[in-house]
């Protein structure tokens, strides 16, 4: 397992419950083999396929599960 920085590497941020941030701009491959792009700065994508913009982070796993009572 590399554990060596490596400044040309592009960072991806893991955010625990959340997004993965990557510096942009990205292309991104979905499953279907379609193609989306942001030219953004820093691009959070959804890791929890909460989002109503997948592959896109909107914040939905910021919300709280209901409690089954
Ligand atoms: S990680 Fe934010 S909506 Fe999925």
């Amino acid at each position: 397992m590399p554990t060596e920085s490596n400044a040309d590497a592009r960072r991806v941020r893991l955010v625990r419950g959340g997004p993965m941030l990557i510096e942009g701009p990205v292309e991104l491959q979905l499953p279907d083999g379609s193609t989306v792009c942001s030219d953004r700065f820093v691009v959070a994508v959804c890791a929890c396929r909460r989002s109503r913009r997948y592959p896109f982070c909107d914040t939905s796993h910021r919300r709280k599960a209901r409690k089954e009572v």
